[in-house]
């Protein structure tokens, strides 16, 4: 295993070597901004590491507040609720949605925070064929009494594909169906100001479409939040049990996440140098005829069918300096993935690096290009 002795950056501290850092998912690279950093320190001054009390009775300070103001205008919301972790989310809004249906449909590929999310008083759960909306119709039309909700990632953690939003919600609106997005990863990421994949598929704050989102990745802070409606996060702020007895975010972390949203917003070059960074790595990679997906989201997957193979990558790839993890998806076993994570930091003597490598183990190692 990888040890840090140091936090993330375009370079990571690792068992004591400096190493190119292609991994996690600090996609904006905030995680270690030294305004971030500064506005988290200052906080942990004023207020200490902790309030070591829930939100229901003496956890919730004035940045508490301020930190759900600046998530809802981030969102064009009315209202935001921050908790303490993005893996919450789902199971939050699955359990204050509880009445509004019966069956759920989700993505064979979802989440563990999703699937683990679902309450266990569910008639009827289902899974459709990944990203597959034809697949979604046809269980949706073998259960024409039920009030369902549909529930998939926006952007898939390891594979980087983008889930088919639009026409997800197409189908719900149909079906007379809630939309859940779980948008971990598109947060920070995706449509013109970082909103997400609904703003991506130009749905955003759609009627019946609900996301659940994370500080903890593009943001670079950490803690869940959910944005919406008044009546939305009032809710959750009354029902939700997650919500309402577990210990309120720490200060650091809640400076850290509104010292973010400020720099998200003022600086949209952010965004654009991460796309800039993606595109090309994902030609770099396509060029050198890996098996990947196509798309524009950061995480590019490199596909293998052995998992010897990519952890045979992975490592050669540390042994010249590049850290960058293979993972076996749990839920596809047929394949396994080196996943590599583009960040507006990187430099492009950085990627040509990690190009120029993954060329050498491919002339070296992969017989199947020859
Ligand atoms: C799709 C998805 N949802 C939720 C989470 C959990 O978010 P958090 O780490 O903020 O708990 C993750 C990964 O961490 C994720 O990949």
């Amino acid at each position: 295993m990888n040890i840090l002795n140091g936090g993330v950056g375009h370079t990571i501290r690792v068992n004591d070597k400096t190493l190119s850092y292609f991994a996690g998912n600090n996609y904006l690279g905030l995680a270690n901004d030294p305004t971030l950093v500064k506005d988290a320190i200052k906080a942990l001054e004023k207020y200490g590491v902790n309030f070591a009390a829930s939100r229901q009775t003496t956890g919730t300070s004035d940045i508490h507040l301020a930190l759900e103001k600046s998530l809802a205008e981030f969102k064009g919301q009315q209202e935001a609720v921050a908790f303490a972790s993005g893996y919450m989310g789902n199971k939050i809004l699955l359990h204050i949605l509880r009445e509004q249906y019966d069956s759920i449909f989700a993505d064979s590929m979802a989440h563990s925070s999703i699937t683990d999310g679902i309450p266990c008083n569910i008639p009827q759960v289902k899974y459709y064929e990944h990203a597959n909306p034809n697949h979604l119709e046809e269980l949706l039309k073998a259960s024409p009494q039920s009030r369902p909700l549909i529930i998939t990632d926006g952007v898939f953690a390891l594979t980087g594909e983008i889930a088919p939003v639009d026409k997800l919600y197409s189908l719900a609106q149909k079906y007379g169906a809630i939309l859940v997005v779980d948008d971990a990863h598109a947060t920070g990421v995706l449509g013109e100001n970082g909103r997400g994949t609904p703003e991506h598929f130009h749905l955003d704050n759609a009627p019946g479409l609900f996301q659940s989102e994370t500080m903890s990745k593009a943001i670079g802070s950490y803690g869940g939040f959910i944005a919406g409606n008044h009546e939305l996060i009032d809710t959750v702020r009354k029902k939700s049990t997650f919500y309402g007895a577990s210990t309120a975010l720490p200060p650091p972390v809640v400076a850290a996440g509104l010292s973010s949203l400020k720099l998200i917003e003022n600086h949209p070059e952010l965004r654009t140098k991460l796309m800039d960074n993606t595109r090309m790595l994902r030609k770099g990679i396509e060029d050198l005829a890996f098996s990947t997906t196509s798309g524009i989201t950061p995480i590019i997957p490199i596909y293998f069918k052995e998992k010897q193979t990519a952890t045979h990558l992975s490592q050669f790839l540390e042994k010249n300096g590049i850290i960058v993890p293979a993972v076996d998806y749990p839920v596809k076993t047929s394949q396994f993935i080196v996943r590599i994570t583009a960040s507006s930091i990187h430099t492009e003597d950085q990627i040509q690096h990690l190009l120029q490598t993954l060329n050498e183990w491919r002339e070296k190692y992969d017989t199947h290009h020859h």
